[in-house]
């Protein structure tokens, strides 16, 4: 019996996805791959170049041009991997407030999905790859082995994306954070295009009474019980 080469993982904003994926594929020596980060790369640079938001065929155009590259990690500052926007470095820059203001209305436009969606596919098929987002089970890689749909409620992610900035020396509003959070959960479910949902044969994860920990050691004992197709 093999693991499963394609693992996905879907679910709200901080549910605990990118702690579990990036752990999941440490552990099974897969790729990580956080699709966010593309919609926050399109969003952060569209904020720079002081495109309108709401200006639906320039933010297209420059999902179309601009090129978004994953990397290892250059500096020790506490981040998983390099985020690059045409050469330059926006790791950090992706999770400033302005970027989660904005990033759900961006991602809302079927261009800027049509853009990025077929990048994630190319990178997904190659296998071995544990991807996380918001439609990667639905539309990106329907043909996943194994799929997550990470859950917990709009309070408990707060409290997580809370913690997560003050760790980083951030300031951070809890009533502020879970509006937003609320907000984005909100255009995220609600969109035309692939909306945040989980697929029919997902399996759903509750995380509000699971530590990471416990997360984690739950979807290895799932990984071991799946089969590759055709085996
Ligand atoms: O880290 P967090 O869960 O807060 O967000 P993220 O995964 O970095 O995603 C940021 C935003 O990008 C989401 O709120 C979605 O609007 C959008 N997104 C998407 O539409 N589809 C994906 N596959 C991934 C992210």
């Amino acid at each position: 019996m093999g693991v499963p080469r394609i693992i996905t993982i879907d679910g709200p904003a901080a549910s605990g996805k990118s702690t579990l994926g990036a752990r999941l594929a440490q552990a099974l020596g897969y790729l990580y791959f956080d699709t966010g980060v593309m919609y926050r790369a399109v969003t952060w640079v569209a904020l720079q170049r002081q495109l309108e938001i709401a200006d639906e065929a320039a933010i297209t155009r420059l999902a179309e041009q601009l090129a978004i590259d994953v990397q290892p990690p250059s500096h020790a500052d506490g981040r998983a991997y390099d985020v690059l926007a045409d050469g330059q470095d926006v790791t950090w820059e992706i999770r400033r407030p302005e970027v989660d203001a904005n990033v759900s209305p961006v991602s809302v436009y079927a261009g800027v999905r049509a853009a990025l969606s077929a990048q994630q596919r190319r990178i997904g098929l190659r296998g071995n790859v544990v991807m996380v987002g918001r439609d990667i089970g639905t539309v990106v890689l329907p043909e996943a082995d194994l799929k997550i749909y990470l859950e917990a409620s709009a309070e408990e992610r707060a409290r997580r994306r809370y913690l997560e900035l003050i760790g980083r020396g951030e300031a951070a509003d809890y009533d502020h954070i879970l509006t937003g959070i609320h907000r984005r959960d909100q255009i995220d479910s609600t969109r035309a295009v692939a909306p945040l949902r989980a697929a029919s044969d997902a399996i759903l994860l509750d995380s509000d009474k699971l530590d990471a920990d416990q997360v984690l050691q739950y979807v290895q004992a799932l990984v071991n019980t799946v089969q590759e197709p055709g085996e």
